[in-house]
C-alpha cells in the first residue's frame, strides 16, 4: 500500500464537507520533516483559513474529528497554529513489513498497464564517438524506462539516432578529400571521426577568419561608446553606473569572442601541414553542405559511403550500451523518417499550418516570434520535420498517450514548437514532456572537458571510474578483519559493478534540471550519497546471510511479523513501507532523484540500525528472525532500486 496517497485519500474524504474540491488541499499531506510531530503532516488548515474565514486551528479540529484512520493511525493530533501530526501504529507499521516480505513488487502498485509511453533517449548523432555529453540522457532515459516498466506502464524506448544530418556531409567530404587508407582499414570509426573533426574544424576556420575582422570592428565601435557614455554620464547616480556597467560587460563579451576566434585561428595557423589543407578549400562548410544535400537527394555515391559507414558507427555505439547495460525496443533513427517528411509537409500546408516565407516553408505560432522551419529555401527538410513524422508514427504506429524527450535543456525552444505544431496539427490526444536536463561541468565550473580542451569520451571515463573503482574494493577487501575475501576475478567484476554504478548514480542523484559538477572522489565515495555506499549497505547484509547461513525464502515465510523494540527498527521498517512512495514521486514529474535519496536514506537507517541491534547473537529468537527478516527486505528494496536505476548490485565487495 502506498501510505501517502492512502493518507491523501482519507484526508480528502475529510475534507469534502469543508470545501468543494479537497484534492489540491489533500496533497498537503507530506511525509514530516521532522520524526519527533509524527511520521506524515497536512498543513492544508493554514490555506484553508483565508478560504473559509475561520481560525486555522479550528479547521484543523474539524479536518480531524472528520478523519477515519484509527485503523493506521494513532489519534492524529494538531500542532502550532494547525498543523495536522500524523504518526503510524507500530503493530500497523509491522503487519505492512510482513506483507512486503512476501510481495515480489515491494508495495509498488501495479498501475497504468493501459497506458503507453514512449521515450526517446540517449539518441545521438552517430559518425562521432559517444562523449561525456551523451551520458545524462541515456542514464536518465533508461532509468525512467525501466521505472515505468517496474510499475505496469507499456514502454516503448526508441533511441532517436541522429543517422541523417549535416555530420554526414562532412565524413563524406573528410573521405573524399583527407582519408588516410590504412587508418581506416585499420579501424573505421576512428578514422571516420577524426575526418569529421579536421573538416569541423577547418570550417571553423574560414567562419573564423570571416568573423574577426567584424568583431575588431564591433569592439572597437562598442569601446567608443563606453568612453563617449563615461564622459557624459554621472557616475554618482545609480542609474549611470547600471548602464556603463552593462555597456562594458558588452566589451568583455565581445572580447571574450575574439579571444576564442583567435586561438580558432591560431590552431591551425600554427600548424603548417593543417594550413595547408584550409587553404585548398576556402568554403569547405559550403562544399559539406552540398555532401549532405546530395545524399539527401539520393545521390549513388553518398549513398553508398553512408552505407557503409552507418553499420560500423552502429557497432561502436551498441558496444557502448551494451557495457552500460543500456537497451533499446527500437532504433529509429532520422534516416527511417526521410521517405516521410514530403508528405509531412504537404499535410501541413493543407492544414494552412505551414505557410511560405522567404522562400522557406514555416509553422508560424501565436505568441512566438522564431517560427519552426520544416523545409528551408533549398528544399531541405529539417530536424524540425523530421521530429513531426517521427511524433505521427509513434502516434499512429505505436499508440503513444505520451511520449517523452529525454534531451538537453538547450533544446527547449525547439520541443515548445514541435509540441505546439504536433497539437495543431491534430495530434493533441497525446502528452507531450521534455524531459530536460542541465550539463555536466568540470571542477573549473565550465562544460566538463579534457585537459587538452577535448570533450570527454564515454569509452575512456568508463575506464577511468571502473580503474578507480578497483582501488577501493582493493581497499576494503583488504582492509576485511579476517582477511581478504575476493579472488581477481571477482574483484574486477565488483570494480564494473562499482564505477559504472558511480557514473550512473552520480547522473541521478542530481536534480536534473541543474548543472552539476563532474568529481571522481565524490562519485565513488565509501560514505556519502553514492552507488559506493548503497552497494555497500546492500552487500553487507548478504554478508549477514552468508555468514549465519541463512536461507531467506523460509525467513519469508516464517509466521509472525516483524517486532519493533527499538527506535531503529521502527524508522527502517517505516522507510521500507515507503518504496511504493518512491516510485510515485519519480513518476510525477521524471525523477529519478526521488529513488536515489530515498535508496541512500534507506542505506543510512539500515546503518544505524545495524550499529544498534544485534542481529545473528540475538539470543532471543523470536527477535533474531524478525531482525533477519528487515535485513532480508531491506537487502532486496536496496538492489530492486538500484537495478531500476540501471546498477548492479554486487553480493560480496
Ligand atoms: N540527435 C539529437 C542531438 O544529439 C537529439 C535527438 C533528440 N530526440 C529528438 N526526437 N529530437 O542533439
Amino acid at each position: 500500500m502506498n501510505v501517502l496517497k492512502e493518507l491523501r485519500h482519507r484526508t480528502a474524504k475529510a475534507l469534502a464537507p469543508l470545501v468543494d474540491d479537497p484534492q489540491p488541499f489533500a496533497a498537503m499531506v507530506k511525509p514530516a520533516q521532522d520524526a519527533q510531530f509524527g511520521d506524515y503532516q497536512a498543513n492544508c488548515a493554514m490555506p484553508l483559513a483565508g478560504k473559509l474565514k475561520q481560525k486555522p486551528r479550528e479547521i484543523a479540529e474539524q479536518i480531524v474529528a472528520n478523519l477515519e484512520v484509527d485503523d493506521l493511525c494513532e489519534p492524529p493530533e494538531i500542532a502550532g497554529p494547525g498543523f495536522i501530526n500524523f504518526k503510524l501504529k507500530d503493530d500497523w507499521i509491522a503487519s505492512q513489513g510482513q506483507a512486503l516480505l512476501n510481495d515480489e513488487r515491494l508495495g509498488v502498485e501495479d498501475s497504468e498497464a493501459d497506458r503507453t509511453v514512449v521515450v526517446d533517449f540517449s539518441s545521438p548523432n552517430v559518425a562521432k564517438p559517444m562523449h561525456v555529453g551523451h551520458l545524462r540522457s541515456t542514464v536518465l532515459g533508461d532509468a525512467i524506462c525501466r521505472i515505468l516498466r517496474f510499475r505496469g506502464t507499456q514502454v516503448h524506448s526508441d533511441n532517436h539516432i541522429g543517422d541523417w544530418g549535416t555530420q554526414f556531409g562532412m565524413i563524406i567530404y573528410g573521405y573524399k578529400h583527407f582519408l588516410d587508407q590504412s587508418a581506416f582499414a585499420e579501424n573505421q570509426v576512428a578514422e571516420l571521426s577524426r575526418l569529421y573533426r579536421l573538416v569541423n574544424q577547418l570550417s571553423d576556420y574560414h567562419a573564423a577568419v570571416k568573423a574577426l575582422p567584424e568583431l575588431e570592428e564591433q569592439l572597437q565601435s562598442q569601446q567608443q561608446l563606453l568612453e563617449a557614455k563615461r564622459g557624459e554620464l554621472d557616475t554618482s547616480d545609480k542609474k549611470a553606473r547600471k548602464e556603463i556597467g552593462k555597456l562594458e560587460a558588452a566589451v568583455k563579451a565581445t572580447q571574450d569572442r575574439i579571444e576564442s576566434t583567435r586561438s580558432k585561428l591560431k590552431e591551425v595557423e600554427s600548424d603548417p601541414a593543417l594550413k595547408a589543407l584550409a587553404d585548398q578549400d576556402l568554403e569547405i562548410a559550403r562544399h559539406a553542405r552540398l555532401e549532405t544535400a546530395k545524399l539527401h537527394q539520393g545521390d549513388a555515391e553518398n549513398t553508398e559511403l553512408w552505407n557503409q559507414f552507418l553499420p560500423a558507427c552502429l557497432a561502436m555505439l551498441h558496444q557502448m550500451y551494451e557495457r552500460l547495460d543500456i537497451h533499446f525496443d527500437m532504433e529509429l533513427g532520422e534516416s527511417f523518417y526521410q521517405p516521410m517528411l514530403t508528405d509531412v509537409v504537404d499535410s501541413l500546408k493543407q492544414q494552412g499550418l505551414a505557410s511560405e516565407s522567404d522562400g522557406a516553408m514555416c509553422v508560424f505560432i501565436e505568441g512566438n516570434d522564431a517560427p519552426f522551419l520544416v523545409q528551408k529555401q533549398d528544399g531541405a527538410f529539417t530536424y524540425a520535420t523530421t521530429d513531426l513524422a517521427t511524433i505521427r508514427y509513434r502516434i499512429n504506429e505505436l499508440k503513444a498517450d505520451e511520449i517523452l524527450y529525454v534531451v538537453d535543456a538547450r533544446q527547449s525552444e525547439h520541443f515548445k514548437l514541435l509540441f505546439e505544431t504536433a497539437r495543431q496539427w491534430g495530434f493533441d490526444q497525446t502528452e507531450y514532456q521534455h524531459v530536460s536536463f542541465g550539463t555536466i561541468l568540470g571542477e573549473d565550473k565550465r562544460p566538463f572537458k579534457t585537459r587538452s580542451g577535448d570533450t570527454v569520451g564515454l569509452e575512456s571515463l568508463i575506464d577511468e571510474a571502473v580503474a578507480q573503482s578497483r582501488k577501493i574494493v582493493d581497499e576494503i577487501d583488504d582492509s576485511k578483519p579476517d582477511g581478504p575475501e575476493l579472488d581477481a576475478e571477482t574483484r574486477a567484476n565488483v570494480a564494473e559493478m562499482v564505477g559504472i554504478g558511480g557514473i550512473k548514480y552520480a547522473d541521478l542523484r542530481h536534480n536534473r534540471d541543474s548543472d552539476y559538477v563532474f568529481s571522481w572522489d565524490k562519485m565513488l565515495a565509501k560514505d556519502g550519497d553514492t552507488a559506493t555506499y548503497v552497494q555497500y549497505a546492500h552487500a553487507r547484509i548478504c554478508g549477514i546471510f552468508r555468514k549465519g547461513d541463512i536461507d531467506r525464502a523460509s525467513l519469508r515465510t516464517a509466521s509472525g511479523s516483524p517486532l519493533i523494540s527499538a527506535p531503529e527498527e521502527r524508522a527502517l521498517l517505516l522507510q521500507l513501507t515507503r518504496f511504493g512512495e518512491a516510485i510515485e514521486a519519480v513518476c510525477e514529474d521524471y525523477r529519478p532523484n526521488q529513488l536515489t535519496q530515498y535508496l541512500f536514506e534507506l542505506s543510512n537507517l539500515f546503518s544505524s540500525f545495524y550499529v544498534n541491534c544485534i542481529v545473528l547473537k540475538e539470543e532471543n529468537a523470536e527477535l533474531r528472525t524478525s531482525r533477519l527478516k528487515l535485513c532480508d527486505l531491506t537487502a532486496r528494496t536496496l538492489q530492486t532500486g538500484l537495478k531500476l536505476l540501471g546498477i548492479e548490485t554486487p553480493e560480496q565487495m
